[in-house]
């Protein structure tokens, strides 16, 4: 029976049956083959997910074939009266494959109003420019389907759309495998103006992970245009660079506004007419500045408001703290001080209150141990002092307030709270004994920091009960621990545990190597660290992600069976005693980005099959007494940051093919055997973002590099665009250090400031004169070219370096006379140009007038001050330079204020810094995705 009889039948039936008319709907023909068609370009899945965002997968088209109807298959939906086609909803359809071609069937669905394709894979695909033949959409979403390409400019044909979802992150794959590197959809400004402008009645824009990053601030002005319509405007992490018109904020519906990792999305808070419907308003991650106003209180709406993360300042505003509606409030990682109000009256939805990482003083207030809804209170990273009051909530499920200055008893009533999940109480001054089987109640605590607590006594070894059962992550670092916490044997959960900077010492019990390999199974990240730990190594599992040994007594060798835990990111065995070969699975581990095998007593070669597309951002192997040739494989090593090889026995010529590493900023051969003329000028930009290059006590002869330092780009504008200190590295989980030599001494830099420029050339036999084009190199910090044979005079270029802060020339060959220039190098602040053949007058003024005798020992023919030895035009000259000074108006208070200003000074104050890590955008991401998944699914508009 062909289809068309079929059809014929049905209507026949229905019409003498009276059935209701949706029951006996009857499929457009080219619809229908037009479905069909669809559904034969996609491959049948197969793979098992161990994450599924979708609550049930169906295969959806499993039921879509030519004998049924198709107004009667799973997710489509037809127009009652014409049979067309006009709703396809295929979320969470296990979709995988190439998505909407320009031949694809699915644009033939001219009828077509809501199309919902979330959820599936269809990463790689972009939209194709058809979309905008389907003039009818009111609805398109395309969110979490990995689409990536650019948004077709024809979108803005679609001048009914309501709702409009297209994030684009790959979910499905995202979540089951987190190292996927996710791309991104690019949307332009021309496209997204026309879109404004035509689809007047939008509703909802979500966007996320969209490169919006050429819209200006006049293309979201006309988001104004939407005013009657727009309820929700998600833009999170698109890039814009553009100020947000304050007027967004006054839009009469709008109802949610996420603009969240944005982080050159700039603006501030309306003082006045906000628009009153809001409910959710979140900008973390972005550029906001300003005051928060107290007028933010007169949204009787709001219920969620998230600044984390953003730069503002002035008093944390109290008058939020009447809003009646607020169930969450996220002010975190700001610039906000002041108190925390003391007295507040309603509030009675509040359940998550974050304020950390602020300069918040004062108390805690009595309320937020008592306010019944309250599920979380972080306080953490401010400095609120006095002590801890008695908690009488019931419900808290997470406390964090590490990181502040209270002091007093360590609460009791803290062991009473029976759904505490997160706990985090690090370094403050509470005093007290703090012993582990207080901690019997607290059955569902997941997460546990008493870290760095110097009055508090921590008791946590003598103990064989079975305390915290569901506990996975413990940081008991700095707590004077003096052996393994034994209640931790019998955990299945442990996923991380910090152990680190305490007095444990001894060989690693029996039951912690055999936990370690056997039960704890889901074990993601263990730092031991800093004890007095010896003997072999623990034997890291596989799964495990992040290993720190580092500055213990480890003995013997690195065991190959560390060549089972290929999953690891960082591993750092620093510092110990490890002797042998370096395994050379090592360098095949697919995800270490960093490995720090520095000090120990490894011989040997390096791993030599350093993988293609590996993931190495530091590699630190200096201190040991390596040998042979460098492997050429390093070049495979495309990520490298940092490359420490330094004292070690390693005998070759100069490894000119690291020219081409493209993010290489690091390079340290010091102290080893190397050896020959450096040459060599093979890549057109050599080093292109070198910013730390030291060669010192090798065997290099020849002419100084001036090819390389002619193009050393990494060292001409390190410090252009740069507002604050930033450090190289972006996880907290390891930190890059380097020693180098500074200012004439040796010094370990616990973490590379990435205006750190440095040229160290010292201890070889380098000859010939030093190349003009070293002035180039502006952003130098520190140039050392002692010990060598070099010839000539000083070139006057060098006076350029006007960042340089030391400069060591001693124990060479040159010669002429010091040139005054040098004198305008204002943050100059060690010089050495003892033991060559200068001669004649050493100039006075700016930073000269601090240095002394042992600057310029060693040059027969120099004089002046302040060598002892008078030059003839002494007078003349010393009255001449304090006319300079007070003319140019330089004098002392320049020097001493230049000498405070060196960069390097930052770094011995200690600077803090915050690493915002992707997985918090990510985070949020996948939650909006998530949620619109959950939304969608209650109101699904065509589906009874
Ligand atoms: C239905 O599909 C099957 C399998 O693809 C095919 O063999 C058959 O010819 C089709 N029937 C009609 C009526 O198109
Ligand atoms: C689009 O909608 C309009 C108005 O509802 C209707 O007249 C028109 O036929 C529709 N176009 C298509 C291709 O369905
Ligand atoms: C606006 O929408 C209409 C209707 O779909 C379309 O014909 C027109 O080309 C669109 N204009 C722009 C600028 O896209
Ligand atoms: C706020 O609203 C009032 C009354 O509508 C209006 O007069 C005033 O100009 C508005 N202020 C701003 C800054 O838009
Ligand atoms: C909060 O409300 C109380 C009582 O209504 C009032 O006394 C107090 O001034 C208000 N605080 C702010 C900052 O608006």
């Amino acid at each position: 029976m062909n289809w068309v009889l079929l059809s014929y039948l049905i209507i026949f039936l229905c019409f003498l049956l009276h059935f209701p008319s949706y029951i006996c709907l009857v499929c457009n023909h080219d619809d229908k083959y037009a479905l069909l068609q669809f559904k034969n370009t996609f491959l049948v899945p197969n793979s098992s997910l161990a994450f599924d965002p979708c609550s049930s997968h169906f295969s959806m088209m499993e039921s879509w074939n030519n004998i049924t109807d198709c107004c009667g298959w799973d997710g489509v939906t037809c127009d009652s009266k014409s049979g067309h086609v006009i709703g396809l909803d295929l979320t969470c359809s296990d979709l995988r494959g190439e998505l909407l071609g320009s031949n694809s069937s699915i644009f033939r669905l001219r009828h077509l109003q809501q199309l919902y394709l979330d959820f599936n894979d269809f990463s790689g695909s972009s939209i194709h420019s058809a979309i905008g033949d389907l003039v009818n959409l009111t609805h398109l979403t395309l969110s979490g389907s990995g689409i990536t390409g650019h948004v077709p400019s024809t979108i803005s044909h679609l001048s009914k759309l309501l709702y409009l979802g297209l994030i684009s992150i790959d979910l499905l794959l995202l979540l089951n495998d987190p190292t996927t590197s996710y791309s991104e959809m690019r949307l332009d400004p021309y496209t997204w103006n026309k879109l404004i402008q035509n689809a007047t009645n939008l509703k909802e824009i979500s966007l996320g992970r969209v490169n919006m990053s050429s819209i200006r601030e006049s293309s979201l002005s006309l988001l104004t245009n939407l005013s009657s319509s727009l309820v929700s405007l998600y833009l999170l992490d698109t890039q814009i660079q553009a100020k947000l018109p304050t007027d967004i904020f006054r839009l009469p519906n709008l109802q949610e506004i996420d603009l969240s990792y944005n982080e050159n999305l700039r603006g501030e808070l309306p003082n006045s007419n906000w628009t009153t419907p809001l409910r959710f308003l979140s900008l973390s991650s972005t550029a906001f500045s300003g005051y928060i106003p107290d007028s933010i209180a007169h949204l009787k709406s709001l219920s969620s408001l998230t600044l984390r993360d953003c730069n503002f300042n002035g008093l944390l505003p109290l008058s939020l703290f009447n809003l009646t509606q607020l169930d969450q409030l996220d002010l975190s990682e700001n610039k906000l001080v002041g108190p925390i109000p003391t007295h507040i009256t309603k509030l009675s939805k509040l359940s998550y209150l974050y304020l950390s990482g602020n300069m918040l003083n004062g108390p805690i207030p009595r309320w937020c141990y008592s306010f019944p809804s309250m599920l979380s209170l972080d306080l953490q990273d401010n400095q609120l002092t006095g002590s801890i009051g008695e908690f009488s909530t019931n419900f808290l499920q997470y406390l964090l307030l590490s990181n502040n200055k209270l002091q007093g008893n360590f609460p009791n009533s803290i062991f009473q709270l029976q759904n505490l999940k997160f706990l985090g109480l690090s370094s403050t001054n509470l005093s007290g004994i703090v012993d582990c089987h207080q901690f019997s109640k607290l059955r569902a605590l997941v997460y546990l920091d008493l870290s760095s607590n110097n009055f508090l006594s921590v008791n946590f070894e003598n103990n064989f009960d079975y305390i915290l059962p569901n506990l996975q992550y413990l940081n008991l670092f700095s707590s004077k621990l003096i052996s393994f916490p034994k209640f931790l044997a019998p955990m299945q959960n442990l996923q991380g545990l910090d152990l680190s900077h305490n007095r444990i010492r001894g060989s690693i019990p029996n039951w912690f190597r055999e936990n370690l390999l056997r039960s704890w199974k889901n074990i993601s990240s263990i730092d031991l660290s800093f004890n007095k730990l010896q003997g072999h190594l623990p034997i890291p599992p596989n799964g495990i992600q992040i290993f720190l040994v580092s500055n213990n007594k480890f003995s013997g060798d690195i065991s190959s069976a560390m060549c089972n835990a290929t999953t690891l990111y960082v591993l750092n065995l620093a510092h110990n005693n490890l002797t042998g070969l370096i395994p050379q699975c090592l360098g095949t581990f697919p995800s270490l980005w960093a490995l720090d095998l520095q000090n120990n007593n490894l011989y040997g070669s390096l791993p030599h099959n350093f993988s293609k597309g590996n993931s190495f951002q530091t590699l630190k192997l200096n201190g040991n007494q390596l040998n042979g040739p460098l492997p050429q494989s390093l070049t495979h090593c495309t990520k490298l940051e940092v490359l420490d090889l330094g004292n070690n026995n390693i005998e070759d010529m100069f490894p000119y093919w690291l020219e081409t590493l493209p993010t290489l900023q690091v390079l340290s051969l010091r102290s080893n055997k190397f050896h020959g003329v450096i040459n060599s000028f093979h890549t057109k930009l050599p080093f292109p973002r070198l910013k730390i290059f030291d060669i010192s006590n090798n065997y290099f002869i020849g002419p100084l590099p001036a090819s390389y330092i002619h193009n050393f780009q990494g060292m001409m504008n390190a410090n252009d665009n740069q507002t604050g200190l930033k450090y190289l590295g972006n996880d907290s989980s390891y930190t890059d250090s380097i020693v180098i030599v500074m200012k004439g001494q040796s010094i370990e830099l616990e973490r590379i400031l990435t205006v750190l420029t440095t040229i160290d050339f010292s201890n070889n036999m380098f000859e010939g004169e030093v190349p003009k084009a070293i002035g180039e190199l502006h952003s130098l910090i520190g140039l050392n070219l002692s010990h060598n044979r070099i010839t000539g005079t000083i070139p006057l270029t060098l006076a350029n370096l006007s960042n340089l802060e030391w400069l060591d020339l001693s124990w060479n060959q040159l010669k002429g006379e010091i040139p005054m220039a040098l004198t305008n190098m204002n943050f100059l602040e060690v010089l050495n140009l003892s033991q060559n053949q200068f001669e004649g007058v050493i100039p006075t003024g700016g930073q000269f007038n601090t240095f002394e005798n042992d600057s310029y020992v060693g040059n027969p023919m120099l004089c002046g001050i302040p060598l002892s030895k008078f030059c003839n035009e002494d007078k003349e000259r010393a009255t001449r330079s304090i006319v300079d000074e007070e003319e140019s108006g330089f004098g002392w208070k320049c020097v001493v204020v230049g000498y405070a200003c060196g960069i390097m000074f930052g770094i011995i104050l200690g600077c803090n810094v915050f690493f915002v890590g992707k997985p918090q955008w990510l985070a949020r991401l996948v939650e909006v995705v998530l949620n619109m998944r959950l939304i969608r699914t209650n109101k699904k508009p065509y589906k009874s």
